[in-house]
């Protein structure tokens, strides 16, 4: 007998001398079961191989009844910057939301933001944004390309080591502190959002990303339609009705929002450049008059307004949020906040201090660590608890990906 095992396992030398490693810290260490727990956290967090002494002090924090310290431990590890938050941000910054996409200043900003545990509903208001630190062959933030952010992940650059947060967004790009608004005046999300269309776009991916909603989720057509404007026909194809029963159950509650974008455009060169990878971000500032509109308000938003000349004619960035009543009460909008305002920054408060954002980040991260979607009565209870120690939390974003992690980690 004895002599067939070590037959069998001279062929594979390696796995026997790990088995006796495992073996022996199974033995004197910890038991088997938190060592898998400790095994599963980190590569759910990590995505990556611990070593042997991490894993024996993740174990040890499961056994002594603390299996959150465990997580946050997966989270020391680089590669839950590169890799883990760079593969759930990413597909927010691009209309395919696709991961297969470069670093970007959003990507980055979010990033940077998990990391130093800051309010992460500042992603859509702060005046705030990460680049990396200064090295040999890493340009500078530059306003008109992502070559910074290209260079930093061609290098290969630890993300949890090399990004800066201490300049205000404001500072590095030259707007207007007020007119910044977090992630939502990123060069990426400009030109992902801004270019072309008329910046509903960029409202309709946030609700997407940021309220786990598409506007077929909070379709109400009993709200009022004095703000739609000029551009949507009220009788598409000569139906009126068609208008009634469908395109105000988006419009109205989503034109008055996206108001809060009329002095934003993404400038490229439409010749040479078509998708815009020399494009920047482009602001009207006081003063500014558009030769379009006569105000700082961006061509776009008076285009086509043939469609039907008595509808809204955006004079200002002024932004209501008309679901605030009615059916999408239900999103839960901060008491604390008016409702209304002027520009992006206040419009990406009222959106982050709804209970649908937290409840958002959670479920995200939820499938981020858990590798499916909560579907379960118990997952469900579950991502309630989770959205509470969110809140309590001060928004930190880690503690959400701990609680996962250990709802996740298996008996
Ligand atoms: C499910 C929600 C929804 C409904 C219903 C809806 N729209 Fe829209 N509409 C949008 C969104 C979102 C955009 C922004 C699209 C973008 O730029 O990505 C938009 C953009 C537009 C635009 C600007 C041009 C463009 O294509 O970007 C017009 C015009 C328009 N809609 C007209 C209508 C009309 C007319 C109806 C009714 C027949 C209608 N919409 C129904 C959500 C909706």
């Amino acid at each position: 007998m004895i002599r067939v095992q070590k037959n069998r396992f001279s062929m594979f030398g390696v796995k026997r001398v790990l088995l006796f490693a495992v073996l022996i810290q199974c033995a004197f260490f910890t038991n088997a079961g938190s060592r898998d727990q400790a095994k599963r956290i980190h590569d759910r967090i990590a995505g990556v191989q611990a070593s042997d002494a991490v894993i024996d002090s993740m174990a040890a924090a499961i056994d002594g009844e603390n299996p959150g310290a465990a997580a946050f431990t997966a989270m020391d590890n680089a590669a839950f910057y590169n890799v883990t938050l760079k593969n759930m941000v990413t597909p927010w910054t691009n209309e395919e939301q696709t991961a297969f996409a470069p670093l970007n200043d959003y990507t980055a900003t979010v990033i940077g933001i998990v990391r130093d545990d800051l309010d992460f509903r500042l992603i859509l208001s702060g005046d705030l944004l990460y680049i990396g630190s200064s090295g040999p062959g890493i340009p500078a933030y530059n306003n008109s390309n992502n070559e910074h952010y290209a260079a930093l992940e061609a290098q290969n650059v630890s993300l949890k080591d090399n990004l800066v947060g201490s300049s205000p967004q404001s500072s590095i790009t030259g707007l207007p502190a007020e007119a910044t608004a977090g992630v939502l005046t990123s060069r990426a999300a400009a030109q992902a959002f801004f270019k072309d269309g008329t910046n509903r776009a960029m409202f309709r991916f946030t609700l997407l990303n940021h309220l786990c909603t598409d506007l077929e989720g909070v379709r109400d057509t009993s709200r009022p339609a004095d703000r739609i404007r000029q551009d949507v026909s009220r009788s598409p194809g000569g139906n009126s009705s068609i208008f009634l029963n469908s395109c105000i159950g988006c419009h109205t509650g989503m034109d008055p929002m996206a108001q809060s974008f009329a002095y934003y455009q993404y400038e490229y060169d439409e010749e040479n450049d078509t998708d815009g990878v020399f494009g920047r971000l482009a602001y009207n500032r006081e003063g500014d008059v558009d030769p379009e509109t006569g105000s700082r308000v961006q061509a776009k938003y008076h285009i086509n307004s043939n469609s039907f000349k008595y509808g809204y004619i955006t004079p200002n960035d002024r932004w209501d949020n008309y679901w605030r009543e009615g059916q999408n009460q239900s999103l839960g909008w901060d008491e604390g906040l008016p409702g209304g305002g002027s520009g992006a920054k206040s419009m990406g408060q009222e959106l982050a201090h709804s209970d649908a954002f937290s409840q958002c980040q959670v479920r995200k991260v939820f499938r981020t660590v858990c590798l499916r979607e909560p579907l379960s009565a118990q997952d469900n209870t579950q991502l309630g608890l989770m959205t509470t120690a969110f809140k309590t939390s001060n928004y930190k974003l880690k503690q959400v990906f701990a609680d996962s992690a250990v709802y996740c980690m298996g008996e």
